[in-house]
């Protein structure tokens, strides 16, 4: 496995590896990596030729209250779990080389970056999709893989694919989680051992809105009301917000239908968490979860 700073370096490598007709998967990841992030590295590399990885903490997305300074940074676990899980390349390179001085060009989508995170994150997606935007510009992946725990940055990255006509392939990845069902992510080291507990009120919340769904309730509110009250139960909780939205608008729907996005942001402490399923009637989502955990569990293995 090569690891490559320089983004001369990178746009080479994927040239050639283009021009000799390999297929190129990339999956853009900020670090301090987990079995959700081998799961998307485990996918790429069953469906493509040359898998890349990047590892950057993307200043940008942060807002100045936020914790750019502190978010986890391992390279050398995360080398490890990106070469177990198969990769053929890290690209991991420097802020200064990402935004040298007198950086001025950022990309930004409308809409649906101002609801859900993006109200209580200003400025966070155009970031995230400056940050794409060019890592897509120097890699050029045939396919890029996103893990739907995410679920807003994924469908906001869709929406820039097809606004900006890239000739990219997005695969959306079902969300890996732990034994007591919370999402993995990089912000559970923050946890205290009691907040991690009450961190599972998360997906048991969702989990209840799903069998609420499932025999029949449909009105959106009664959803909100019972996942709020769960989440309530647990004392270092403080909900950001709770919502029944569409995915490609992300408005709010009076009613549930099939596809539609459950999606929720808490405080555990300090700790802002975010979980969200899709509303699918005939119960196909939870099976793709539990399919994805299987894999997350065999890349710890
Ligand atoms: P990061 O939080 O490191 O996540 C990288 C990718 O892993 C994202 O696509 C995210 O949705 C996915 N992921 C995280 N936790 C997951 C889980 N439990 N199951 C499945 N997939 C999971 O998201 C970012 O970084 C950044 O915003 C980035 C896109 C890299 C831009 O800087």
């Amino acid at each position: 496995m090569k690891i490559i700073a320089e983004i001369d370096k990178m746009r080479t490598y994927a040239k050639i590896m283009k021009k000799n007709n390999k297929m190129v998967g990339f999956v853009p990841t900020m670090g301090a990596l987990h079995g959700g992030h081998a799961a998307l590295i485990q996918a790429a590399r069953k469906q493509v030729d040359i898998v890349i990885v990047s590892i950057f903490v993307n200043p940008v997305q942060f807002g100045p209250n936020e914790d750019y300074g502190k978010y986890p940074r391992n390279i050398k676990a995360d080398e490890e779990l990106v070469r177990s899980a198969g990769a053929d390349v890290i690209f991991y390179p420097k802020k200064e080389d990402v935004y040298p001085e007198g950086y001025s060009t950022y990309v930004g989508v409308e809409g649906i970056t101002e609801r859900l995170c993006g109200k209580s994150r200003p400025g966070h997606f155009r970031g995230v999709t400056t940050v794409i935007a060019k890592f897509f510009e120097i890699i050029k992946p045939d396919i890029a893989y996103f893990g739907l725990k995410d679920a807003q940055q994924a469908f906001v990255i869709k929406k820039m694919i097809k606004d900006l006509n890239m000739d990219i392939t997005l695969k959306i990845m079902p969300t890996v989680r732990e034994a007591d069902g919370l999402a993995m992510s990089s912000r559970n080291a923050y946890l205290s051992p009691a907040e991690r507990r009450d961190a599972a009120f998360l997906n048991k919340a969702l989990e209840t809105a799903r069998e609420s769904v499932l025999s029949g309730e449909r009105n959106s509110k009664k959803i909100i009301k019972i996942i709020r009250e769960i989440i309530s139960k647990a004392t270092s909780a403080r909900i950001d917000y709770v919502s029944v939205v569409d995915t490609v608008s992300f408005k709010d729907m009076a009613r549930v239908k099939n596809g539609a996005l459950i999606a929720l942001a808490v405080y555990i402490g300090k700790t802002r968490l975010i979980d969200n399923l899709v509303v699918d009637i005939t119960g196909k989502a939870s099976d793709g979860e539990k399919k994805g955990k299987r894999r997350a569990l065999q890349a710890r293995a």
